[in-house]
């Protein structure tokens, strides 16, 4: 690829005072609520949820009326939670150094109530505090429980919120729960019944972290809020996209999880498939809960799914050995903590879909997702045909590939545009450069993690960036036909080390349709 050409302002001045950052304050606050955390000592509460509510804090975005109750097994008193949370906070938050006044104010407004989920009169004390916490703290009833606990738990979790009378009242009562929604269709709407047996679908809120990114959001914002890019955005004029979800990480510890899971459960049936719906969609009426998820929705039922004399060809799946990834030797997946020795789980998955609608006719869509990849990068890279006629001949363009927009979604935030253009000299030579826009010298601002996102979104009760229960069903029935297949070994298990994009045989699936994978 040829010269990038940077096209943003790059900018010196501090935030306060640089234009660019003007109008950047996100003025919605959520509403008054009490935000119940099962789960609240385990690892999500501390690296994802604390930290995001402390950020939410600092940027004045918590409402006036707010309280945050932990509920969990542990022996606990309000002021070792609050302790708990204060250096869990220090860790992860991603604005440091840490706000002292801000942490204060914010740690004042954290209870703590020990919660075993198999004991009725456990959730009925913690109902007795959570209404004298109505009352000094002015929530107004309004309640939001997160299930940041391991899925089976969920149903005892919601039975005993709907037992303990704590699912109704004044006020909202609203539920989050995260993935996995599920480990197949089946499941998933078992799971779905579960919640619906006590929650409205209108409470139920499915966290898929992705949909918090901003870069995620930005794809509406690019493809909607501009006129250029969506009378190209379809067959007459792309190619294919591609989608990579690449982690330089492995299983972290959480071995027993994935090893069940895989990357196809883990990253493709819910990451990777709303980036394919983001992408795909057809314009939304408004930006509006369901008026985006149902344009989701059409597109994910639109996806052909891959019958089982083509799950040979259009998926691979793969296993890392052990390797070096960014100058550090890591073991194979095998001998990772928690994972069966001999396991055929994937760390790594490709496929081809195709969506059978009059945009995106013959437009192969690729995505793969894999752990112990080179580096960290998600991106989705939409790659445009040749013109019609080269007006420059061979020699003139060989150095000239098609027109490419690549959304990075993380890290290095951004898009960039790839077109053509003259080589400074006597001759003609055409090469391919890059424009590219990065937020972080646009804005000025790093990014907000997407919990902060999310969570605000709850308090409001906008459910536009959490999944419908349709939505999930809907990437299920791609995934099912799949993972069937897996299971009986077809195609086989292919292994890769460690620190590389994959088997060859992900190479061979583009490859077959002539075709290469962008290597970011
Ligand atoms: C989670 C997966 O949903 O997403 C993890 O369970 C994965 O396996 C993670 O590492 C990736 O998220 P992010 O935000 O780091 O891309």
């Amino acid at each position: 690829m040829g010269g990038r050409a940077q096209v943003t302002a790059v900018a010196s001045t501090p935030v306060a005072t640089n234009p660019l950052a003007e109008g950047l304050h996100d003025y919605r606050v959520g509403e008054p609520c009490l935000m119940v955390i099962f789960g609240a000592t385990g690892d999500l509460s501390g690296r994802k949820l604390l930290p995001a509510l402390y950020n939410l804090a600092k940027q004045r975005l918590l409402p006036a009326g707010f309280a945050v109750v932990g509920a969990a097994i542990d022996d606990m008193t309000d002021d070792s939670f609050r302790k708990h949370a204060s250096e869990k906070i220090a860790e992860f938050s991603r604005t440091q150094p840490i706000d002292q006044r801000v942490l204060d104010a914010f740690l004042s407004a954290c209870f703590y109530v020990k919660v075993d989920f198999g004991k009725l009169d456990d959730f009925k004390g913690l109902q007795r505090r959570l209404s004298e916490l109505d009352t000094t703290r002015h929530v107004s009833g309004n309640r939001m429980f997160y299930c940041a606990t391991p899925p089976p738990t969920y149903e005892t979790i919601v039975e005993q919120l709907k037992a303990a009378g704590m699912a109704t009242g004044a006020g909202f009562h609203r539920i989050v729960v995260e993935k996995p929604f599920g480990s197949d269709l089946k499941s998933a709407r078992e799971l779905t019944a579960i919640l619906q047996r006590v929650f409205h679908e209108d409470s139920v809120y499915r966290i898929d972290h992705y949909l918090g990114k901003e870069t995620v959001q930005n794809i509406m914002a690019f493809r909607f809020a501009n006129s250029i890019f969506e009378p190209v955005w379809n067959t007459n004029l792309i190619d294919s996209v591609q989608i990579t979800v690449a982690e330089e990480i492995g299983v972290e510890g959480r071995g027993t999880y994935y090893d069940k899971a895989g990357a196809l459960r883990d990253i493709v049936q819910n990451h990777a498939l709303q980036l394919v719906a983001l992408v795909a969609m057809e314009p939304p009426l408004a930006f509006e809960a369901n008026s985006v998820r149902d344009e989701k929705v059409k597109v994910l039922r639109a996806i052909k799914p891959i019958t089982d004399e083509e799950v040979a060809r259009a998926t691979v799946r793969g296993q890392y050995t052990k390797g070096w990834v960014q100058g550090e030797q890591v073991p194979g997946y095998r001998d990772e903590k928690n994972v069966a020795p001999g396991s055929l789980t994937e760390t790594f998955a490709a496929l081809r879909l195709n969506i059978d609608n009059w945009r995106w006719a013959n437009v192969p869509f690729y995505i793969r997702a894999g752990k112990r990849m080179p580096k960290r990068i998600t991106e989705i890279r939409i790659q445009f045909k040749r013109p019609p006629h080269m007006t420059f001949g061979p020699d003139a363009t060989r150095e000239l590939d098609p027109n490419a927009i690549t959304l990075r979604i993380q890290p290095e935030e951004g898009i960039s545009l790839r077109f053509g253009a003259k080589v400074p000299s006597a001759g003609l030579r055409i090469r391919s450069v890059t424009m590219d826009f990065q937020y972080m010298t646009a804005f000025l601002v790093e990014t907000p993690e997407a919990y902060e996102r999310l969570l605000l979104d709850c308090m409001i009760g906008d459910p536009t960036l959490f999944t419908r229960a349709d939505e999930v069903e809907a990437a299920w029935r791609l995934i099912d036909p799949i993972e069937a297949a897996w299971r009986d070994d077809r195609p086989p298990l292919a292994m890769y080390a460690a620190g590389t994009w994959g088997p060859p045989a992900a190479d061979k699936l583009v490859q077959q349709d002539r075709r290469e994978w962008h290597r970011p």
